[in-house]
């Protein structure tokens, strides 16, 4: 196994990308205008905005800003000494009184917040007003535990409404939440945790996942067993599932009994503009996850900017995030985001085909949701099931269509329009990554002539590019590297407890220009085309897997000598994993030890993580320097022919492994 260092190597080609992709792109010449009636009443109606934003990016967020509500006004729009950015320093303000009590004062209580679906089908709304008592409830519960401003709470838990508020209540005291998402393992929870050093974890008995009850505290307690996890001083755990947990007297306790005897009152921490708000934690291209830290105005006001130029956000709208909040796209566009322009949102539970493929559709028609955010590979799912799941239902709410996670393909993007848009919704494509906190490339929809497969251009006040290797720009059709050239409000402050990593991973490539990690190509019109990672970072069904991370879980199996890792293009996920492994002498390749395998990773990583395709290979194609060569080992994957090799240090290798790759490849 090899690692490397997270910059990427000069030369690497944007990966995501096959060239069948490239060339099907090139082919895809259908625009779509905003349509009729939509233009005249948008959000954003002049078309002079970016150019006036590009002129003055700080005038133009600090106008955005003073749509928040601050106890003290700032007295700096930005100090920018790159790579670290201070925006709106001096003032203060605090999260959850912008997402919650501003709205109560103005009259608005009685507004719902969230209308709630679990996937067992129960079903409850809370308003407004009883959020906000809530969250004070769950925050004086927070102090009564002992957890103060600049304390770590960890979250892990389902999609619940106990999740939101715990959120929300850490950002009234001034806690720092670190979500974990559900599926992971107990041992990347302990990581995470160990990492952060949360003095709290937030938790519930069990989630539902395609009608069956999963457990989460069973795996809060294998994190923490045995002081493994010594920075954890209490648990608090919701009830969700009933099934039987484990209480341990004295750490453990239960949120029925502590949350609902508080007062609905709480006063809120006057936070400092740069003070942390939360991290979370993603893949990067070593088996370490970067723990990303986001500040709180810069933060909520990137969220709630984009929300709403981006969705051209209603007060009426009923608008649906179909994300889980463990990821990125949860916290900006299912909390910060819509809370704190007063949106009525749709939270739900489960997954999108239980009990019945239509289960989305159910949730559109009776919600009558009115903008829809999702990821690619789902859409790429329903249509899989067919449209006639969607035509069986009434979908006329719905004004406009989000896509996230990964590169969306034109089939996909022109299924998503018509049968789920009927023709009439613009469908905004939204580039963004847990590090720039919210979107930075996507249309405006009452402004841009869309393009299926094309994010658009960047927004503005974002001030992005696509440059060659050299940093140069490239001309109109070229592909090159994406890259962000000034600071934005929303941006990371770093990696938490590891500044030479996040000089190293975004800095150092183009120096003082942050790099993503992203290859695009731009078109005539100046159109950006994502085309995914130039990295050793994964996009598995628009979530982020780090190929080293998953090599390390498969190295630390007792049988295991060495493996590698690639990511290989798939109809439904975008990439799959496929696993290179060379087993110790003594142990003999089957299927069975296969599937052994992949529960290895799934309990070292979470079950997102599991190999699709799995090869036993006697060993690995590696250059003189004894690096893997991935590229060759994705062809392999991905049955594709193999180019020059004479890099190789062994040509001979790569028959081998182009024989047994032949032979016996083992797919799930
Ligand atoms: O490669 C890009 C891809 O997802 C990465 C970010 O992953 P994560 O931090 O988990 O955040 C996902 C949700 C914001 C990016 O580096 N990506 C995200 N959105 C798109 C995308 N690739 C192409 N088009 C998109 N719209």
């Amino acid at each position: 196994m090899t690692h490397r260092d997270d910059p990427i190597t000069p030369g690497d080609a944007p990966r995501g990308a096959s060239q069948d992709a490239i060339e099907a792109l090139s082919r895809e010449d259908r625009t779509f205008p905003p349509p009729p009636g939509f233009a005249d009443q948008a959000n954003v109606r002049d078309p002079d905005v970016y150019e006036r934003a590009a002129a003055d990016p700080e005038g133009y967020w600090a106008k955005a800003a003073r749509s928040l509500d601050w106890y003290r006004p700032w007295d700096t729009v930005l100090s920018w000494d790159p790579p670290n950015a201070r925006w709106f320093d001096g003032g203060q303000l605090n999260v959850s009184v912008n997402c919650l009590d501003r709205h109560v004062a103005s009259g608005h209580g009685d507004k719902v917040a969230y209308y709630w679906e679990g996937e067992p089908g129960d079903r409850t709304r809370i308003t407004y007003a009883e959020l906000l008592a809530e969250v004070c409830r769950c925050a004086n519960a927070l102090r009564g535990l002992g957890v103060g401003r600049g304390d770590k709470v960890a979250v892990y838990m389902p999609m619940i409404l106990e999740m939101p508020i715990a959120m929300l209540a850490c950002t009234r005291i001034g806690a720092v939440h670190t979500v974990v998402f559900g599926g992971f393992s107990a041992e990347s929870l302990r990581d995470r945790i160990n990492d952060a050093g949360a003095k709290l974890v937030v938790t519930a008995d069990g989630g539902y996942r395609r009608g069956k009850p999963s457990a989460l505290k069973v795996n809060v307690d294998d994190a923490i067993a045995d002081g493994q996890a010594p920075s954890v001083e209490r648990v608090l755990v919701a009830r969700r599932t009933g099934q039987d947990v484990t209480m341990v007297e004295g750490r453990d306790i239960w949120w029925d009994e502590v949350v609902p005897r508080q007062a609905p009152e709480c006063e809120p921490e006057r936070m400092e503009s740069e003070d942390p708000l939360y991290l979370l934690y993603t893949s990067g291209t070593t088996a370490k996850p970067k723990g990303i830290v986001h500040t709180t105005a810069g933060y909520l006001l990137g969220a709630a900017h984009t929300h709403r130029t981006v969705f051209d956000i209603k007060d009426d709208d009923v608008y649906w995030c179909a994300a889980d909040i463990g990821w990125v796209t949860g916290h900006s566009y299912i909390l910060y985001g819509p809370l704190a322009n007063r949106t009525t949102g749709v939270m739900y539970e489960g997954t999108p085909d239980f009990p019945a493929p239509d289960r989305w559709w159910d949730i559109v028609e009776r919600y009558r949701v009115s903008v829809l955010y999702t990821a690619p590979t789902a859409i790429r799912a329903h249509m899989k099931w067919g449209p006639q799941h969607a035509a069986g239902h009434d979908l006329s709410s719905l004004r406009l269509l989000g896509s996230v996670g990964e590169p969306i393909n034109p089939e996909a993007w022109v299924w998503y329009h018509h049968h789920i848009g009927g023709d009439r919704c613009p469908v905004v494509d939204t580039w963004w990554q847990t590090e720039t906190g919210a979107i930075m490339i996507a249309p405006l929809p009452g402004l841009t002539t869309t393009k299926p497969g094309s994010a658009s251009r960047p927004l503005p006040g974002i001030e992005a590019d696509i440059v060659d290797g050299d940093g140069n720009p490239v001309p109109p059709g070229s592909g090159g590297y994406l890259v962000v050239k000034g600071p934005w409000p929303a941006m990371l402050r770093g990696i938490h407890g590891d500044p030479e990593r996040f000089q190293k991973t975004y800095w150092d490539r183009f120096p003082g220009t942050y790099f993503p990690g992203d290859g695009a190509r731009r078109d005539e019109d100046g159109d950006y085309w994502l085309m995914g990672r130039v990295d050793d970072v994964m996009n598995i069904s628009g979530h982020r897997l780090s190929t080293t991370e998953i090599e390390s879980a498969l190295v630390s199996h007792q049988s295991v000598a060495e493996a590698a890792v690639v990511g290989t293009p798939d109809d439904l996920t975008g990439e799959a994993i496929a696993a290179f492994v060379i087993l110790k002498l003594g142990t003999e390749p089957s299927v069975a030890f296969g599937d052994e395998l992949r529960q290895h990773v799934a309990a070292k990583i979470g079950p997102i993580a599991k190999p699709k395709t799995l090869l036993f290979t006697p060993d690995l194609p590696k250059t003189r320097s004894g690096k893997i060569m991935r590229r060759l080992l994705r062809d392999i994957a991905a049955g594709r022919s193999l180019g020059d090799t004479t890099t190789l240090a062994d040509a001979d290798v790569v028959e081998t492994i182009r024989d047994a790759s032949r032979a016996g490849r083992d797919e799930e």
